[in-house]
């Protein structure tokens, strides 16, 4: 059996997909049983390849990284498809969804990933648009058409929270999950306690290339909103939008109160909160909190990020890790993608 993939969208994760795929080819192969070939790519401002019996990846790949077109690329069949002509039209079974994220509507991923669904096309994505828009609606729609849909990377990037809810805490009775699912405020946060204002530590960020040009997404908490949205949803069966989300970012904390907590013991931390009542309604925020130095979370420093899960049975279960990053995020596509063909050579026997 080999996958045929179509990447839309060929930025940061894209590439950073591409090399893990062309690095570990041969160890994919003989660990994994995990064959395939790239038959297509399409992007906006990149161009578009497509050639049925598969591309040179390796091609593709050095001319994106030199700023090229791969209009440039040599010996593709067709050039120039868009993204819906790209999923509908190719011979691709596997769709990678690495466009750009708009989390107010989802699109034009949403629209991707539903296209590619009805098409009888297995989903992988890093977009967390579609995930945290229409988690539910998107899973119901590929049981429907038989295929299957993955996201482990819209969450923590490549480290491992949605598969390890879903999977390893299966039955565990998770009543409660917090964690810091922004590096760049906690990065932010982290500068401020060395000494910066919010504004030295914000252009640090950026410099760094952490922050965005217009960083309201993650200062504002709009970032961690839409990963606590995801998180709900799929690990503790809520059914929540944004607007149930109590929402406050860090840009109002000053270098006073990052003293005051230090006088305290505790440290302040942007903390993305899910907790189930009583009645199984679900509380959900995204908020400054000061956090004891004694919680693992305090001690998250950089961009890093860190998720626990409070648990009925196991107690409570921390993971550390990066949330971004080019082979990070690439990895949480790979996780998704030899996910599915171990589901798939299980349906073959
Ligand atoms: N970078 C990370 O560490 C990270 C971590 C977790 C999740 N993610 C998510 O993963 C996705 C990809 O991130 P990235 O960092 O790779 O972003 P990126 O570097 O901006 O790449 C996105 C690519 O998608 C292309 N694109 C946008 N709309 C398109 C369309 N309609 N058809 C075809 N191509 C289209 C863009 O084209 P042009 O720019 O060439 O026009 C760009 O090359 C995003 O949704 C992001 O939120 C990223």
């Amino acid at each position: 059996m080999e996958l045929k993939l179509a990447f839309i969208g060929f930025g940061t994760v894209g590439q950073g997909l591409a090399e893990i795929l062309l690095e570990s080819k041969e160890e994919l192969a003989q660990k994994y049983n995990f064959h395939y070939k790239v038959v297509a790519i399409s992007d906006k401002l990149k161009g578009a390849i497509y050639h049925p019996e598969g591309i040179n990846l390796k091609q593709a790949l050095d001319l994106a990284k030199s700023k090229k077109s791969l209009e440039e690329y040599d010996g593709a069949k067709e050039y120039g498809w868009d993204s819906l002509k790209t999923i509908t039209d190719t011979n691709a079974n596997v769709i990678i969804e690495v466009s750009w994220t708009d989390i107010k509507t989802g699109e034009p991923a949403l629209t991707h990933v539903k296209t590619a669904i009805e098409n009888g096309k297995h989903v992988v994505m890093t977009n967390k648009g579609p995930v945290a828009i229409a988690a539910q609606e998107l899973m119901t729609l590929a049981s429907k058409h038989n295929v299957e849909i993955r996201f482990e990377g819209t969450v923590l990037s490549g480290t491992p929270a949605l598969n390890l809810g879903l999977r390893n805490l299966a039955g565990s009775r998770i009543t409660e999950i917090y964690g810091i699912v922004n590096g760049t405020t906690n990065y932010i946060l982290t500068e401020m306690e060395n000494g910066l204002s919010y504004q030295e530590a914000l252009k640090k960020a950026q410099e760094l290339g952490y922050a965005e040009a217009d960083p309201t997404g993650d200062v504002e908490g709009w970032d961690a909103v839409g990963k606590v949205v995801i998180l709900a949803n799929v690990l503790m069966g809520a059914s929540i939008t944004k607007d149930n989300v109590e929402r406050e970012g860090i840009t109002k904390i000053t270098p006073e109160d990052i003293k005051q907590a230090q006088q305290e013991g505790k440290r302040w931390k942007l903390i993305a909160r899910l907790r189930k009542t009583d009645d199984d309604r679900i509380i959900a925020s995204v908020r400054p909190e000061k956090i004891p130095l004694s919680d693992p979370l305090a001690n998250i420093m950089g961009p890093t990020n860190a998720l626990t899960f409070r648990t009925k049975y196991l107690g409570d279960v921390t993971i550390i890790g990066p949330g971004a990053g080019r082979l990070a995020t690439g990895f949480a596509l790979l996780t998704d993608l030899l996910d599915i063909n171990r589901i798939l050579m299980l349906k073959q026997k």
